[in-house]
């Protein structure tokens, strides 16, 4: 089917727990948590090409932030895809961008994911979906979850993931203005003395439930003390939006993004409105 323009949503995503049980011995770490995509987004547009390449475009800062940093994920999930099915000819991959960059919102990551699914039918590859996230799980430990459609329960390094049935979810969201990388997150967690949080069946049991209020203050995330001791911003954002009546708030992924818990969708706006700098978003359930 190569030929068509082929367009994607790539769903940003929000971490409601995220344990650390341990360092492996390859480095990565063993780790259990609740993915929840947003309904923030970017959008990926596959036009036919001969050559394999990105376009990213979109506000500047993001534009020059994906730009430095290294080669697009989405473009190694494109050459990861093509390894598997020998496509013959290219694309062109345009990323219209509006997630933040190395925020812990996992705009790569989506970004690739996307590419996969697109990719993957822009080419005709008819590779399907088990065998898709085996290449997502070479791309980056975040691309299985953010490949499933849905919010999902992720372990191992990332790559075992799980449908997790939570309903539709109010959030507000302060990226700060500085990036965190995922390595060094980890590292600062090997270094402050590996605390692993609470085994999150009440909270997971609390999340499909939709028992809000239950849910808000069990949200935890084992690499936002770590995060928050270099950037106490962190801290401090979080502590804002308490203040403004959130149900709870924690750091999302590797961070520094804090994400804040809301009762409904016009509280989530009172909590933005609260806090300079954040926006809303909404926690989607299973998508199609
Ligand atoms: O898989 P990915 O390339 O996204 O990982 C980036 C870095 O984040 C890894 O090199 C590692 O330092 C850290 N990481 C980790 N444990 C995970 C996922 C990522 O230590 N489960």
């Amino acid at each position: 089917m190569t030929g068509g323009i082929v367009t994607r949503a790539a769903h940003a995503k929000v971490n409601a727990f995220l344990r650390v049980l341990g360092r492996r011995e390859d480095g990565y770490h063993e780790l259990e948590s609740l993915v929840i995509p947003l309904d923030l987004t970017d959008s990926l547009t596959i036009r036919p090409a001969r050559e394999l390449r990105v376009d990213v475009r979109g506000a500047t800062e993001l534009v020059d932030a994906v730009n430095a940093g290294g080669m697009n994920l989405a473009l190694v999930a494109a050459l990861a895809l093509a390894e598997e099915c020998d496509p013959v000819a290219g694309a062109v991959i345009e990323i219209s961008k509006r997630i933040p960059v190395a925020a812990g919102l996992g705009g790569g990551s989506a970004d690739a994911a996307a590419a996969l699914h697109a990719l993957n039918e822009f080419w005709g590859c008819g590779i399907e979906a088990g065998a898709l996230t085996a290449i997502a799980e070479r791309v980056g430990s975040d691309v299985p979850s953010l490949l499933a459609g849905g919010p999902v329960v992720m372990r191992g390094r990332g790559e075992w993931v799980h449908d997790a049935l939570v309903p539709t979810t109010s959030w507000a969201v302060k990226s700060l203005d500085f990036p965190t990388r995922s390595p060094d997150a980890y590292r600062w967690w090997d270094e402050d003395g590996a605390v692993t949080g609470p085994d999150p069946a009440a909270l997971y049991a609390s999340a499909e439930s939709g028992s809000l209020a239950t849910l808000g203050p069990a949200l935890f995330n084992d690499l936002e003390g770590p995060v928050s001791r270099r950037h106490p911003e962190v801290a401090d954002t979080k502590a804002a939006f308490l203040e403004a009546g959130a149900l709870g708030a924690l750091m999302s992924g590797s961070g520094p993004a804090v994400a804040a818990l809301a009762r409904t969708p016009q509280d989530a706006e009172r909590l933005a409105a609260a806090v300079p700098g954040a926006f809303v978003a909404a926690g989607l359930a299973r998508m199609g």
